[in-house]
């Protein structure tokens, strides 16, 4: 009889779920759905981005998969983060003079480098973290700093545990608040920091393209201390070569899920409101037909014949739309003046000992390249007033 009861219930509960979770005819087309998992099992725990790519052969580019639910606290933090940030004078005029004055922490630990091996992935997280905490707290921390280092390393560690779709499970349960934090460390410093690291990683490996940076720097910097922002529309070929990092970095692969508020068209398919969106930023910025060599390392994606800089529909490692990142101003800025700055004062060299390169990038949230090391020179070409 108990068995009976439990089996019922069993059945009941089915029924419902299957019930509540009935969608348009016209809805995408997607894998077939587990009660109560929905796809949960097609997607690997640790990178599903080759599963979204497998996903997006069989069913075209919009298709479904079933995740947890999402609930609205998400979107509140997200509000409140945003808030915050805006609040606390990001994008304002001295955000140049702060990221050169952290630049010069840089400079001075890469000086101290010189003829050694060393790794530099701290060195890029500090100066992006320093430059966030500029925004959120007003004050930058020493890298030797014990608070920086704990904080780092919470971080590094949160972030392994915040990934890919179980992200979503987790976070609708009870880590709002440190979700809050990982948000605005995420949005401010992973990714510049993992953007720069893969910049520098190629720039080792291609070191005529370094070559290249480094002559129009010179040539455009001259007799100038340092650089600005506006010094970007006279270096089409770093412009190019930066946006070449962001595109190969492809930093968010999977940017920031979305829910729609009303119900929708999208490619001829009917989304109902309360759907959960994942945009795939992979398979746009590496789409064939889109790129010139969608699958190598090469600036010349974003150059036309004449040499000018030209930027393709789509490039978007920021996203797009009204939510697209908030702090693209910002990071844009750091990567020009980190780039241009310490690619001026120093070569970039792949240590001898270092074997074949590794381009493939550790999944996470954000894609990070996989730890190496770095050696560095002083230039002697360069003609800089007073660094
Ligand atoms: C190379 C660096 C960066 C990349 C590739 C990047 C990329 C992204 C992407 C893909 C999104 C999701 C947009 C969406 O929901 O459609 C996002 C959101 C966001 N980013 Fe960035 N970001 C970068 C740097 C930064 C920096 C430096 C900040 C500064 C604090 C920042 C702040 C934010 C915020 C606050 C959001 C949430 C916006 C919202 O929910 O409306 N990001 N970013």
């Amino acid at each position: 009889m108990f068995a009976s009861i439990i089996l019922l219930l069993i059945c009941v509960v089915f029924i419902v779920v299957q019930l509540k979770s009935r969608r348009p005819k016209n809805f995408p087309p997607g894998p077939p759905v587990w009660p109560i998992l929905g796809n949960i099992l097609d997607l690997s725990l640790e990178n599903p981005l080759k599963d979204f790519e497998r996903l997006k052969k069989t069913y075209g580019n919009v298709y479904r998969v079933i995740l947890a639910d999402y609930g609205s606290s998400w979107k509140e933090q997200r509000r409140f983060a945003l808030m915050n940030l805006r609040n606390f004078g990001m994008g304002k005029d001295s955000m140049e003079e702060r990221i050169h004055g952290e630049i010069q922490y840089t400079v001075d630990t890469l000086e101290k480098s010189i003829g050694k091996s060393f790794s530099p992935q701290n060195m890029f997280h500090n100066a992006a973290s320093n430059i966030i905490c500029q925004v959120l707290f007003g004050k930058r921390f020493e890298y030797q700093d014990e608070t920086m280092k704990t904080l780092v390393q919470c971080f590094t560690e949160n972030a392994k545990i915040a990934n890919g779709p179980w992200a979503m499970v987790i976070r609708s349960f009870t880590f709002q608040l440190t979700m809050y934090i990982l948000d605005l460390h995420f949005a401010g410093t992973d990714t510049t920091s993992n953007t720069l690291l893969t910049g520098f990683l190629y720039l080792m490996n291609y070191p005529q393209v370094q070559e290249r940076c480094q002559q129009e720097i010179d040539m455009v910097l001259e007799g100038k201390d340092q650089a600005s922002s506006e010094d970007r529309n006279n270096m089409p070929y770093v412009q190019a070569v930066i946006h070449e990092f962001q595109r190969v970095a492809n930093t968010v692969p999977l940017s920031v899920f979305h829910c729609t508020t009303k119900d929708t068209e999208l490619n001829g398919y009917s989304i109902p409101k309360g759907t959960l969106i994942i945009p795939n930023l992979t398979s746009v910025l590496n789409e064939e037909g889109q790129w010139k060599f969608p699958n190598e390392f090469n600036p010349e994606n974003f150059l036309n014949d004449q040499g000018e800089f030209v930027k393709p529909e789509a490039f978007m490692p920021f996203s797009a739309g009204p939510r697209m990142c908030l702090g693209e101003g910002l990071a844009r800025m750091e990567l020009f003046l980190f780039t241009v700055t310490l690619l001026r004062k120093f070569k970039f060299i792949w240590p001898e000992d270092a074997g074949e390169p590794d381009f493939t990038p550790v999944y996470g949230v954000t894609l990070t390249p996989k730890p190496y090391r770095m050696k560095v020179q002083l230039r002697v070409s360069q003609k800089i007033p007073n660094l």
